[in-house]
């Protein structure tokens, strides 16, 4: 038997794209290859990448670059983009690195055996079509050897929102759903490997509507079902857009256990203007009042979410609504990022704030969200939580997992191995994760 070749991914950006990677190495798989840790044993180096700012994209070039030198001591290596960049930048890609022998879009990853093998025989590859098919049922299915306790699932891709400023609509397509008896069957097969907890993935995921025995299904629905499925013990779900938080899904909350209590649930801007400009199509008081439903169905939930700075046209009135809003809300986890214009997005002909004063409300909105998850920790100490151990920890006998709230939790648990669930006392806390001692 020949010896497998060796294929190394680097994924970028979202968790979609962690999913994403682990079934293109699956895919390549039958086309005998195997994974390797980094690129300077492999065969086959595969960059998943993403589009969503600037800096995410420019990126990749400077990571190309960074594999002039391996290529030029082994010609036969293949260099393989995949993900947004791929589908945004197509052609322009290979053009810009020669060396780039294969591009493919995320709706094409169960094409990569045949694009490998042209690219065997010498010549380019590039897909970045929008097939009919569904990609994940032409990949193969998950092998069954054993896995970590938590997973990603994709039960949803693509957006229908088109928010100003976001190039997900045109990277990643139309808003398609999985059917409910998949991720039903894929969820059951991950859970057989040892999984515990699954998180959901969309880009816009509680827009779900993938068709059940019974017409379409919505997220809720689709979590009640997958709490019927034994063994499994957690599900989460993101990412989410405030104007598909439905009642049912809301109520799921406070009513289905394995649900866990955090909610990703971004707004961008505390604005009204702002939000009107990036096209969110809802007010700010609009989104506390949500947060306020949600809180009322699951008081302990933990909230996250993303924001934007200096997005065109915001005043200092503007930002200082954002930070009202940040402050009325209390998340107990957010990202914040400065708008980065993207190329054939609406806000991309608007004018730029200035970059000092953009920079400015970044370092003051990242403060407060970071006070906020501090405290929002400190709540934590003295609290009982349960904890799915993960992995060991740098410590002897120490085990770090997640708690319901997605804590990172370190604890001294000689007896406990990863997949095991257990009642932890929380008695202290760190900058990122937090301490407990098993009750
Ligand atoms: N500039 C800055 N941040 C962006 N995001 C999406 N597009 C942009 C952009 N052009 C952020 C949003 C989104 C998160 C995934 O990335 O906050 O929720
Ligand atoms: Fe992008 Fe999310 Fe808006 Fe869709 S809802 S356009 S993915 S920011």
């Amino acid at each position: 038997m020949s010896e497998a070749k060796k294929l190394f991914i680097k994924t970028y950006g979202c968790q979609m794209n962690v999913y994403d990677s682990e079934r293109m190495a699956e895919t390549l798989g039958g086309s005998g290859y195997e994974t390797v840790e980094t690129a300077d044993q492999a065969d086959m180096i595969l960059l998943n990448t993403c589009h969503i700012r600037e800096k995410a994209a420019e990126k990749i070039y400077s990571e190309l670059g960074r594999f002039k030198g391996l290529k030029a001591a082994k010609p036969d290596l293949k260099i393989g983009v995949a993900g947004c960049v791929a589908q945004a930048e197509g052609e322009e890609i290979m053009k810009r690195q020669p060396m780039v022998d294969l591009v493919v879009g995320p709706q094409s990853y169960h094409r990569l055996p045949e694009m490998e093998a042209k690219v065997t025989e010498g010549k380019k590859a590039l897909d970045t079509d929008f097939p009919e098919e569904d990609k994940f049922e032409h990949m193969p299915k998950r092998p069954k050897a054993s896995r970590g306790p938590t997973a990603f699932l994709t039960v949803q891709e693509g957006c229908d929102k088109f928010c100003a400023f976001c190039v997900v609509p045109y990277t990643r397509g139309a808003e398609v759903s999985r059917p409910v008896e998949r991720i039903l069957t894929e969820a059951r097969e991950l859970v057989e490997r040892g999984v515990k907890e699954i998180t959901l993935l969309g880009q816009n995921v509680n827009a779900y509507h993938g068709l059940g025995k019974d017409g379409p299904m919505t997220l809720d629905q689709l979590i009640w079902a997958l709490n019927d499925v034994d063994g499994l013990e957690r599900i989460r779900f993101t990412t989410s857009h405030p104007n598909d938080m439905t009642d049912a899904l809301i109520a799921a909350h406070g009513e289905c256990e394995k649900l866990m209590p955090y909610l990703h649930l971004p707004v961008q801007s505390g604005s009204d203007h702002i939000l009107k400009r990036m096209n969110r199509n809802h007010t700010a008081e609009e989104y506390i009042r949500l947060i306020e439903r949600i809180r009322a169905a699951r008081p302990d939930i933990l909230l996250s979410g993303d924001f934007i700075v200096g997005f065109p046209e915001e005043s200092d009135a503007d930002f200082e609504d954002t930070m009202s809003l940040v402050r009325e809300v209390n998340y107990g986890q957010a990202y914040s990022f400065k708008y980065s214009s993207r190329p054939g997005t609406p806000a991309a002909e608007r004018a730029l704030v200035d970059a000092a004063v953009a920079d400015e409300r970044l370092q003051r909105l990242q403060a407060l969200l970071s006070e906020q998850q501090y405290a929002v920790q400190d709540t934590m100490v003295g609290r009982e939580v349960s904890v799915l151990f993960e992995r060991e920890g740098r410590l002897e006998g120490q085990m770090v997992g997640k708690s319901e709230y997605l804590h990172a939790v370190h604890v001294t648990a000689p007896n406990t191995a990863r997949g095991d669930i257990r009642k932890v006392r929380i008695v202290n806390t760190e900058r990122n994760s937090l301490g407990g001692e098993l009750i």
